[in-house]
């Protein structure tokens, strides 16, 4: 049977992995900066990972949202004492689509309204109010534009205003550092007014740190960069390091009712044991702070290169803009260089993801293989 034809491939087929590598089935090395699209936290095959997944899977694996199940307990309180965000309730489930529509779902309940701000350049996910909220026309499918979403340029304030005070808007949705849009990052004076703005008009405000969370900016959540308290904070990602898991932080001013969210796999025993370990890693091998070292390292190596027209973003969550679009950078990296990186929406810019145990040798590697690859 062939697979649906949804993917643009590049010829490397991995078969294992290990920290910041990468491996092909001729065993040639690549060094992984794109981490698997911001998944891979910890590194590849981490040991305590693989134990503590490999344990958990020969005791149980799975049982439903029907049976007491300790480990999201446990899970909630680390994430609370991680993340700082103290006082929030924790719903799992299964991807960073699936946090967003449930974040959607519940700003609609609390509010009992329907109507969602987005932004210009966001994205949000692939599932119905999810992808509706995602400003790109080509993924948003006739049954998804019946959503009403509304999107706007960020850091038009006055926009925003307008809009809230029409009094119909359940939610206004945010990335605080664009992912798959190219790096934008709003204003704090932005950010901040917003918060303001939705809490004046019954309005919840999500952040969707599905990619910038865990770390990734050099603070748990890139939200922290700013004076703001979301409503509902959606993480996935990072947060399994390749295992599925994802969720939601939810304000205690939304009030739980059984049966409002639910899912078969969301919390099961092995993702929530991959998660804590997860968590465990971050805070033993004081990753937040690697991420800061290095992301400063980086910054200031690619400073130092003339073709680089700007760098974007925070911590290891890092676009590098040329003026020229940079897909035959990447294939030649990939191929020449070995080496992994990302695109972006903006063509022009080259993402870098890598695991946020990555070290200055690997920086170090990627930017000579940079300056060759930019010179010949
Ligand atoms: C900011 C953001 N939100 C949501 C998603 C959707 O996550 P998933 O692909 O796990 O559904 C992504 C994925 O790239 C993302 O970057």
């Amino acid at each position: 049977m062939p697979l649906f034809n949804v993917y643009p491939l590049y010829d490397v087929t991995p078969v294992k992995a290990k920290g910041v590598y990468v491996y092909d089935e001729n065993k040639t090395e690549y060094l992984d900066l794109y981490g698997g699209h911001a998944v891979i936290s910890i590194g590849h095959a981490h040991p305590k990972y693989v134990e503590a997944i490999t344990k958990q899977v020969s005791k149980l694996g799975f049982y439903s949202n029907a049976i007491q199940n300790p480990l999201q307990k446990k899970l909630a309180d680390k994430i609370e004492s991680l993340s700082g965000c103290e006082d929030y309730e924790l719903f799992l489930c299964n991807s960073g689509a699936e946090a967003n529509e449930n974040a959607l779902k519940l700003a609609s309940f609390k509010t009992d309204k329907s109507r969602v701000i987005a932004f210009t350049n966001g994205f949000h996910g692939r599932t119905s109010a999810a992808v509706a909220a995602t400003d790109n026309k080509n993924i948003i499918a006739p049954i998804n534009a019946q959503q009403k979403v509304t999107i706007l340029d960020l850091n038009d304030i006055d926009s925003v205003k307008t809009e809230l005070e029409k009094g119909d808007v359940c939610a206004v949705i945010v990335e605080f550092i664009q992912g798959v849009g190219g790096l934008d990052q709003a204003t704090a004076n932005f950010f901040e007014q917003v918060d303001k703005l939705c809490k004046a008009n019954n309005t919840l405000f999500i952040a969707d740190e599905v990619q910038s969370g865990y770390g990734r900016s050099g603070k748990f959540f890139a939200f922290q960069h700013y004076n703001v308290t979301p409503d509902i904070i959606s993480i996935a990602k990072g947060m399994g390091n390749g295992f599925p898991i994802g969720g939601i932080l939810i304000h205690p001013n939304i009030e739980a009712k059984f049966g409002m969210l639910g899912t078969t796999f969301g919390g099961n025993h092995l993702a929530c044991a991959a998660g804590l370990s997860v968590l465990n890693a971050i805070e033993e091998q004081n990753l937040i702070e690697n991420v800061n070292e290095i992301s400063e390292y980086f910054i200031k190596i690619a400073r130092t290169i003339p073709q680089i027209k700007n760098i974007k973003g925070k911590g290891l969550m890092l676009g590098l803009e040329f003026d020229f679009e940079v897909g035959d950078l990447r294939k030649k990296l990939i191929y020449d260089y070995h080496i992994f990186t990302g695109g972006a929406a903006n063509k022009k810019l080259l993402r870098i993801l890598p695991p946020l145990t990555v070290k200055k040798d690997h920086i170090n590697q990627f930017f000579e293989a940079l300056i060759d690859a930019l010179n010949h």
